[in-house]
Formats: structure tokens, C-alpha cells, sequence
């Protein structure tokens, strides 16, 4: 076992002394806050990796609250969501937090992606940190499904139903799987109850294990920044990299900033529109779960629609629920997609911007389409942005070959604003 305190390094006194010797917490801190080095360009893109964290706090912190009160029975569950909003005090802001949360730990995911797609930051050496984001996310997904069925109001009901169905679509083992995933023989308690079991033990403690990885394979390689250049190839005499700055305290007073602006944010949305006209609250989800009415239009919060869309595209569900499921594994492949020698795409070419513009805007045109019924128009539509989506993964290899090697320059680039 390694040293608990390096001799060549000043020790602490008194107490933080005593407490060093039996565990390194001066160490730690030297190690990842004040002695570690981040590029000293951070921008705006950088805010939403700290504020996942924030959410993932909030959620965990919310969601205890919310399993004092919540009953994971079909006969209760309803009734003990209406409790909760109505009679336990406070209960109407302890859900909203949880519920706007949901959809708040999506877009700091989402900004947070685009991030990386913007300066590279899944190409090599970040492969592995990117997978284990690449798991977070996909963590997430089940996450948030089972916590919306938990609710079980009608939307919760049939999003369940049509989501446990896609498993049915597997060759052979489908339909036992399905009767697997469910516990019986439709949509029922027992389904109610092994998802409020992931939904606050299993799923959590994957994710805030998975968060602990992510941050140790970053803190190992160290972070990309917006010009794509690693800090670590320049370094002083002292080896410390000449374009980085201490991240404490630069950059926890910057992350500061952000946990400030998102929690103005957060609190309007909280206190005057917690559904967000449907879209973080759906209306059927306001009436208990009924096997004997559907609603008009299902479809899942916004933050799945863009699959949505892919699986309602096609006419076979076979195919629709292949494709669905594609079009999140592709994301997994992207440090071997990428085969640019730049990063960031500050220094790729026209073509190269142009192809990433076009797939954002697919990615939003796909979520507002899976909004949408599926008739008509949009479907035709869902078909050209499916296309185009999955246009994005398989051209990718040759536009960033062939326009991804513009000059870059030896030093970040910074201005102060
Ligand atoms: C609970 C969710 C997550 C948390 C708490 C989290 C946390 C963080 C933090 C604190 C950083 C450093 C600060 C920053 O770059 O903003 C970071 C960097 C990074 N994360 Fe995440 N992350 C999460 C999800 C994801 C996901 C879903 C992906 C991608 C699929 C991802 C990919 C990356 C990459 C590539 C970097 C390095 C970026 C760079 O240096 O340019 N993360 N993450």
C-alpha cells in the first residue's frame, strides 16, 4: 500500500494532521482540487458537468423525501402522489424539485454532450470517460422511465406498456422477456413495485458509482477545453502545464457562477410553470392509470421524443424498435467515428461544421416530432430526420478524415471577457 502521507510534501498540523495519517484527505484535495491543473480556457460549455452533479444531489435529496410519503401500490400509489401535493406540508415543492429535476438532469446532459461533439472531447485519450458517460446516459434513460411510471397516472400506465412491449420485438426471447421485465401478465403491482426498487436504490447507486468513475478517468487524462489542445504536452520547469490554472479556486468560484444561474432558473420553473405547459408534467398524468382508456397521444417526456420519433418512423415495429436502439448505440462510437486529427472544432473545416449543425438540428427537429401524433406529415418528416440522423454517424468517418486537420495553434486561445 502506497504511503498515507508523502514525505517530500509539507504536513498538515493538529487536527488535519491526525486526521491525514489515518486518511489522506490533504492529499485528496491537493491531488484534485487545488494542486490540479484545468486548461485555463473553460467557457460557457464547461458549467454543465459541475451542475449534473448538482442535479444528481437534488434528485437524491428530493427523492427521500418523496419515499417517506409515496405507497409503490397500484391501489395506493395515485392517491399517495395527491397526499403528497395536498396535505404533506411542503410536499407540492419536494415533488416539483423531483419532477423539474427529471427533466433539469436531462439538459445539463444534453448541454453537457454537446460540449463534447463541439471541442472533441471523446477522441482519444477521453475514450474511456466518454463510455462511462456514454453509461451514465443510458442509466439515466431507465431512471427516468420508471420514475415516471411510479406516479402510475394514466400516462405512466401506457408509457410503460408501449416501452416494455419494444423488449417484445427481440426474436425468441421477446415475449418471455416481456412477461420477465413485468412480473405478470400485463402492466400490474408487481411491475409497480421492482420499478420503485430500481427507480430509488438500484439505478442511483449505478449512476453515483459510475459518477465516481467519470471523474476519476478525467481527472487521469484531464480535460479538453474549447481549442482541443492538451495542456499536459507544455510545461513549465516545475512541471506544472503553462495553460493551466489551479481548479480550486478558479474554477469552483466560476462553477459557482453557474449553480447560481441554474438555480434562479430552476426556481421560476419550481414556483410558477412546474408542468412547463405539458412538457415536464404531461396532462393524462394528472388521472390515475386506467387499462381501460388510452390516451389520445402517447408519448414520452421530451427528453426521449428524438428515439420516439425513430421508432414511429418505421412501419415495422421490429424495425423501428432496431433502429431506436441504434441510434443510441451509435453515441457509444463516436471516439472511433471521429478520425480527425483536431479536436475542436475551432479548427476543422466548413464541411465538418455544417455536418455537426445539421445534426443538432435534427436531433431537436426528431424531439419535436416525437411530440407530435403520428400521422401524416409528421411521419414523412420522422422518416427524412431519421435518415439524416443516422446520415450523421456513417458520413462522419470521411468528412472528419478528409476536413479535420486545419492548423492549430501551440497555446490555448483565451480572452477575458
Ligand atoms: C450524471 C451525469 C454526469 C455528471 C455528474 C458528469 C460530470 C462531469 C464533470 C464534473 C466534468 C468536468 C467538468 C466539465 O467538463 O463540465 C465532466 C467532463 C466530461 N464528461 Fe461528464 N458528467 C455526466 C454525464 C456525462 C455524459 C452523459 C457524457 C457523455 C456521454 C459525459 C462526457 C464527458 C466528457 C467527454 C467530459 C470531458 C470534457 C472535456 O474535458 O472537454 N458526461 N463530466
Amino acid at each position: 500500500m502506497a504511503t498515507v502521507v508523502d514525505p517530500a510534501k509539507p504536513k498538515a498540523k493538529g487536527l488535519m494532521g491526525w486526521i491525514d495519517e489515518r486518511l489522506p484527505v490533504s492529499d485528496f484535495v491537493r491531488d484534485h482540487l487545488t494542486g490540479y491543473y484545468a486548461p485555463k480556457n473553460f467557457n460557457f460549455w464547461y458549467y454543465f458537468g459541475s451542475l449534473a452533479l448538482v442535479v444528481f444531489v437534488l434528485q437524491i435529496f428530493t427523492g427521500i423525501f418523496l419515499t417517506m410519503h409515496y405507497k409503490p401500490s397500484e391501489l395506493a400509489a395515485f392517491d399517495s402522489v395527491e397526499y403528497i401535493m395536498r396535505e404533506v406540508e411542503y410536499g407540492w415543492l419536494i415533488r416539483y424539485m423531483h419532477s423539474t429535476g427529471a427533466s433539469a438532469f436531462f439538459i445539463m446532459v444534453y448541454l453537457h454532450m454537446t460540449r463534447a461533439f463541439l471541442y472533441g472531447s471523446y477522441k482519444r485519450p477521453r475514450e474511456l470517460l466518454w463510455l462511462i458517460g456514454m453509461l451514465i446516459y443510458v442509466a439515466l434513460m431507465a431512471e427516468a422511465f420508471m420514475g415516471y411510471v411510479l406516479p402510475w397516472g394514466n400516462m405512466s400506465f401506457w408509457g410503460a406498456q408501449v416501452i416494455v412491449n419494444l423488449f417484445g420485438t427481440i426474436p425468441v426471447v421477446g415475449p418471455g422477456l416481456v412477461e420477465w421485465i413485468r412480473g405478470d401478465f400485463g402492466i400490474a403491482d408487481a411491475t409497480l413495485n421492482r420499478f420503485f426498487s430500481f427507480h430509488v436504490i438500484a439505478i442511483p447507486f449505478a449512476l453515483a458509482m459510475l459518477i465516481v468513475l467519470h471523474l476519476a478517468a478525467l481527472h487521469t487524462t484531464g480535460s479538453n477545453n474549447p481549442d482541443g489542445i492538451e495542456i499536459k504536452k507544455n510545461k513549465d520547469k516545475n512541471g506544472i502545464p503553462v495553460d493551466g490554472i489551479p481548479f480550486h479556486p478558479y474554477y469552483t468560484v466560476k462553477d459557482i457562477v453557474g449553480v447560481g444561474v441554474f438555480l434562479t432558473l430552476f426556481a421560476i420553473v419550481v414556483f410558477f410553470v412546474p408542468t412547463l405547459g405539458g412538457l415536464f408534467l404531461e396532462p393524462p398524468n394528472f388521472e390515475p392509470a386506467n387499462a381501460l382508456s388510452t390516451p389520445l397521444h402517447i408519448a414520452p417526456v421530451w427528453y426521449f421524443t428524438a428515439f420516439y420519433a425513430i421508432l414511429r418512423a418505421v412501419p415495422d415495429q421490429q424495425f423501428g424498435a432496431l433502429l431506436m436502439a441504434l441510434a443510441v448505440v451509435a453515441f457509444f462510437f463516436m471516439p472511433w467515428l471521429d478520425r480527425a486529427k483536431n479536436n475542436s472544432m475551432r479548427y476543422r473545416g466548413m464541411v465538418s461544421k455544417a455536418h455537426l449543425g445539421m445534426f443538432f438540428i435534427t436531433f431537436i427537429v426528431l424531439s419535436y416530432l416525437g411530440l407530435q401524433p403520428a400521422e401524416g406529415i409528421y411521419v414523412l418528416l420522422a422518416r427524412i430526420f431519421t435518415a439524416l440522423c443516422f446520415a450523421y454517424f456513417l458520413l462522419l468517418p470521411f468528412i472528419s478524415k478528409a476536413d479535420g486537420n486545419g492548423p492549430v495553434p501551440e497555446r490555448v486561445t483565451y480572452h477575458a471577457h
